[in-house]
């Protein structure tokens, strides 16, 4: 049986390549190292490069391509005036960072985007108190346009098992015998309500694709290294192990909520996934977004341009009543039944060395969430000296 189409039917490969010998150099940031590997890997399938100026305002405008194909979130290699002048279409220019070429770009074209604009259509907002808005702006004011090929992978910050290329999920998926398969999108640890959702999931699928997202995220978010120690304990303690395959999604977060779903959806389809949940406020921060937005936005597209199908998930909460997890769509209790904490309060809990509630968190996931954080405040308070 075939496994879901890519998106855009193709899986990209930039992997090897034909360019010639590169004649300038761009230094690339965190962001841009991480979309590089992307895209080279076919995870942005059907994307083959940093977009370029039409591609980019149809995405901004219209959430799709050039050709119509649906894509949310801008792909972009910023650089400054400076360099954006000494470079020529048609150049092939070296992707580099620290020192190391990474990879290689054949220019296609330079151009100035209107990022007011970007922001706006994008994030929905031009506060530069949202952590996406403040990237956006941060980052250089040209984008540089074209096809890439990846010369060498980025180093990696947890286990080699944990890497799948999208090409090697969906080989997994297929020898598991998985014909759907959803996937699971967090910045987070994995709390009684992620593993509600999940499991809901399960219930109907055939296995789950935990895909934790490991790129650059804002400083107050748990580090990702203490996160995938959480997730192995969860699995080990609470899951089957035949039905959860845990890897990395090694993007930079966006926080641009319903944009974002889109895109952690259609990535989620190229590693091989058939479904994809969409639970409260997805990849949203502070206020910026509603509740549900990262549900509504799904009805702007026919389901078969998609091709993935989204699970939505109302906020769910353990009920001390119902003695189970819960939405307001399964318990009839009133609030002060319910045990509803905030991240920032959990966050705060975990720093102080406290377990949140076991209705909230599993021990062992607390228990390790302490050890972890007290470790990497002990190494960021070294490395500050
Ligand atoms: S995200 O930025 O990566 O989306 P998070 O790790 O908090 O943040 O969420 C992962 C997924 O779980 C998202 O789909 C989100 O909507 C969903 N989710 C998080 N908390 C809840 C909850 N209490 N109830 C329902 N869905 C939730």
């Amino acid at each position: 049986m075939a496994l879901i189409q890519p998106h855009g039917g193709k899986l990209v490969n930039r992997l090897e390549g034909n360019f010639s010998d590169p004649t300038a150099s761009i230094e690339l940031d965190p962001m841009a190292l991480s979309d590089l590997e992307l895209i080279a890997t076919g995870a942005y399938s059907p994307i083959e490069g940093f977009l370029n100026q039409e591609d980019y305002q149809s995405v901004v405008k219209n959430m799709r391509l050039a050709d119509g194909t649906p894509w949310s979130i801008p792909i972009t290699l910023p650089v400054d005036e400076e360099q954006a002048d000494r470079l020529e279409q048609g150049d092939v220019a070296e992707l580099q960072k620290d020192g190391t070429v990474y990879g290689l770009i054949e220019i296609e074209e330079v151009y100035q985007p209107d990022k007011v604009q970007e922001a706006e259509n994008v994030y929905r907002t031009t506060e530069t108190n949202h952590p996406g808005v403040k990237k956006l702006y941060d980052r250089p004011d040209f984008y540089v346009a074209g096809k890439i090929q990846l010369l060498t992978r980025p180093s990696r910050e947890h286990d080699d098992k944990f890497y799948l290329d999208p090409a090697e999920s969906r080989d997994l998926f297929k020898q598991l015998g998985w014909k759907k398969v959803v996937g699971f999108q967090t910045r987070n640890p994995v709390h009684r309500a992620h593993e509600y959702i999940q499991k809901a999931s399960l219930e109907t699928v055939d296995g789950l694709f935990l895909n934790p997202l490991v790129g650059e995220t804002k400083s107050d978010d748990i580090p990702s290294d203490v996160r995938m120690e959480s997730y192995q304990v969860l699995l080990k303690n609470y899951y089957p192990a035949n039905r959860v395959v845990l890897a990395v999604f090694n993007a930079a977060m966006r926080y641009a909520g319903p944009r974002e779903a889109i895109f952690h959806a259609l990535v989620r389809k190229n590693f091989g996934c058939t479904h994809f949940i969409v639970g409260r406020d997805h990849a949203g921060v502070g206020n910026y977004y509603g509740t549900y937005d990262s549900q509504k936005i799904f009805s702007n597209f026919e389901e078969d341009e998609l091709g993935i199908t989204p699970l939505f998930f109302e906020h769910s909460f353990y009920c001390l009543a119902c003695e189970a997890m819960v939405s307001h769509k399964t318990c009839p209790h009133d609030d002060d039944q319910h045990v509803i904490l905030s991240g920032t309060k959990v966050r705060e809990l975990l720093r102080n060395g406290e377990k949140p509630p076991k209705t909230f968190s599993r021990p062992e996931v607390a228990e390790t969430l302490i050890k972890g954080l007290q470790r990497s405040e002990v190494v960021s308070q070294g490395q500050k000296g």
